[in-house]
C-alpha cells in the first residue's frame, strides 16, 4: 500500500487521511467514493480495479466495498445474510439480559466462550434510564451523543478506532451491542462490520424497533452525496425489542416511527392492524406500555421482506418503499430551505399519495380510500408536514417543481419522455377487497395531483 506526500495534500486531504488512518483504509479511499458520487456510479455498476493503476487498487477496493454498501461489486464479497433474531420483552431491565446469546450458553450447549460485550450508548438513553450507564454495564461503553448531525465518517473512525483499543486477537466472543435510536445503531453496526465483529441491537426509538434495527443496512451520511451512502451490509447476530423504552420518547418520534408501521398494515393489506396503528399513533406513549406486542409484529414483517431479499438485488425488498420518493423529495426541499421534517411524516403523506393515485385509477375503491384518508388524518402522523406547507409563504408551484428535480437527481424519472416515475404504488384488488403494493410507473403530472389533493384532505 502506497501513501501519499503529505507535503502535496489540501487541508481537506489532510482531514481525510486523518480519517482513512484510523479507520485502516488506503489513503485515497475518500477521494475515490467522492469521485464514484460525482460521476453518478450505481450500486449495481462493476468496478474494474484492474484496470486502473496499482497504486490506486488499494483505495479503489476499499471505497467499492463501502459504496452504497459495496453490493454488486467486482472483486468484492458480500457479507453473509442470516436472519436476526428477534427477542422481545416487556420491561427494559429484561433486555440487558438477553444479550449474551449464544455466548452465554453453557459448554455442553456449545456455547463456550463466555460474552464480553462493547456498548455503544446513545446519550439520551443515558441520561433518562440509568441502569444504561456505563457504571451499571459491567463493560465498556461509548456514548454517542450529537444525533443525525455526527452520523458520518469522522465519527465511526472515532468508534471503530476505540472498538479497536479495546479488543485483543482473544476476543472471539466479542460483540458490539448498540442501543439507541436508528442514528446510534447505523453508526455502531458500521463500526462493528469494519472490525469484523457481531453486533446486538436494542432500539430505543419506534422507528429503530421497526425498521433500522433490521435489515443489515449500516453507515454513515457522506455530504454532500447524500444521507446513508457509505455503510456496509453487517445483519445484526440479535435483534432485542423492548416497547417500554418508549416511555421516554418525545410524541414526535412515537408518530414519525409509527408511519413506517401504518406502511407495512398497507403492504400487507391488513386495515384492522393499520387502524390500530392509527391508534397507537394518535394515544402515543402510554399506549405501548399496554400493548408493545404490534411493535415486535412490524419488526418480523420487515425481516420477513429482508429475508426474501437481503441485499436489496431481486426487487423484493423494494416494496419496503412504498411512499418513500415523495418522501426524500419532500425531505430534501425542505432541507434546502432550511428546514427539517421528520422522515416518518414525509412517509405518512407519501403514503396518502400512494391512496389518492390508487382511488384516481380504481374509482372503485374511493369510499375504502377515503376511509384510509381520514385514519391517516386522525394519526397525526402528517401533521409535520401539513404544516409546513400550509404556511403563508409556500408557493406550492415552486415546492413541487423542487420536488421533481430532485426525483430527476434520484434517476428515478423514466427515461425518454422523462415525464414518468418509477415508485411503489398500490392497487385495489375489487375480487378480495384486499390492497396490494407493486412497482410501477406513474406520470409526474398524475402524481403531483394525488400531492396537491392530499395536501387540501388532510389540512
Ligand atoms: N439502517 C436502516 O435500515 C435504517 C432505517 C430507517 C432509518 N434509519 C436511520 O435512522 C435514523 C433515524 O432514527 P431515529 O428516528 O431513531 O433517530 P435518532 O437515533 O436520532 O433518535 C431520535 C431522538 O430520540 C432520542 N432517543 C432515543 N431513544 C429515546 C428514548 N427511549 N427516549 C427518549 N429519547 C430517545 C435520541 O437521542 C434522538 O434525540 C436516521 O439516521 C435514518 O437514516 C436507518
Amino acid at each position: 500500500m502506497k501513501f501519499m506526500d503529505k507535503s502535496n495534500i489540501s487541508e481537506s486531504n489532510q482531514g481525510d487521511l486523518a480519517i482513512e488512518q484510523a479507520l485502516g483504509w488506503a489513503a485515497g479511499t475518500l477521494g475515490c467514493l467522492r469521485e464514484a458520487f460525482a460521476a453518478g456510479r450505481r450500486r449495481d455498476e462493476p468496478w474494474e480495479i484492474a484496470r486502473v493503476p496499482e497504486e490506486r487498487q488499494p483505495a479503489m477496493a476499499q471505497a467499492a466495498a463501502v459504496f452504497r454498501r459495496g453490493v454488486g461489486v467486482a472483486g468484492v464479497e458480500s457479507a453473509a445474510y442470516r436472519p436476526a433474531e428477534i427477542l422481545s420483552t416487556r420491561s427494559v431491565a429484561e433486555a440487558l439480559a438477553l444479550v449474551p446469546g449464544s455466548y452465554g450458553l453453557s459448554e455442553s450447549q456449545g456455547g463456550a466462550i463466555p460474552g464480553r460485550f462493547l456498548f455503544v450508548v446513545d446519550e439520551a438513553i443515558t441520561r433518562l434510564w440509568p441502569e444504561f450507564r456505563e457504571s451499571h454495564l459491567g463493560f465498556p461503553a461509548w456514548i454517542l451523543r450529537g444525533g443525525e448531525a455526527v452520523k458520518n465518517l469522522e465519527t465511526a473512525s472515532r468508534l471503530t478506532a476505540w472498538i479497536r483499543s479495546h479488543s485483543g486477537s482473544a476476543d472471539r466472543g466479542l460483540q458490539v451491542v448498540a442501543i439507541g435510536g436508528g442514528v446510534t445503531l447505523d453508526v455502531a453496526g458500521f463500526a462493528a462490520g469494519l472490525c469484523g465483529l457481531e453486533h446486538v441491537n436494542i432500539p430505543t426509538t419506534l422507528l429503530a424497533m421497526v425498521d433500522a434495527a433490521i435489515g443489515g443496512k449500516t453507515g454513515v451520511n457522506f455530504p454532500p452525496f447524500g444521507k446513508n451512502q457509505v455503510g456496509l451490509f453487517h445483519f445484526p447476530a440479535r435483534v432485542i425489542i423492548c416497547p417500554d423504552f418508549l416511555r421516554t420518547l418525545p410524541v414526535e418520534e412515537i408518530r414519525a416511527g409509527a408511519a413506517e408501521c401504518l406502511k407495512h398494515a398497507l403492504l400487507a393489506g391488513d386495515l384492522d392492524f393499520f387502524e390500530k396503528w392509527v391508534r397507537l399513533a394518535r394515544d402515543g406513549n402510554a399506549a405501548f406500555a399496554e400493548d408493545g406486542g404490534p411493535v415486535v409484529v412490524v419488526t418480523r414483517m420487515k425481516e420477513a421482506f429482508v429475508e426474501r431479499d437481503p441485499f436489496e438485488l431481486s426487487g423484493a425488498r423494494e416494496l419496503l418503499n412504498l411512499g418513500h420518493t415523495t418522501a426524500h423529495a419532500l425531505e430534501s426541499v425542505a432541507q434546502s430551505r432550511g428546514l427539517v421534517i421528520r422522515h416518518g411524516a414525509a412517509v405518512a403523506m407519501g403514503l396518502a399519495c400512494k391512496v389518492r393515485l390508487m382511488a384516481a385509477a380504481q374509482p372503485g375503491c374511493l369510499g375504502l380510500a377515503r376511509k384510509i384518508m381520514d385514519a391517516l388524518r386522525s394519526s397525526r402522523c402528517v401533521d409535520e408536514v401539513i404544516a409546513w406547507l400550509s404556511g403563508p409563504d409556500i408557493a406550492m408551484d415552486a415546492v413541487w417543481a423542487a420536488m421533481v428535480d430532485q426525483m430527476r437527481q434520484d434517476k428515478k424519472l423514466r427515461s425518454g419522455d422523462r415525464t414518468g416515475i418509477r415508485v411503489v404504488g398500490l392497487r385495489w384488488n375489487p375480487a378480495t377487497g384486499i390492497l396490494e403494493a407493486h412497482a410501477t410507473e406513474v406520470e409526474l403530472e398524475a402524481l403531483r395531483r394525488a400531492f396537491v389533493s392530499c395536501l387540501q384532505e388532510l389540512r
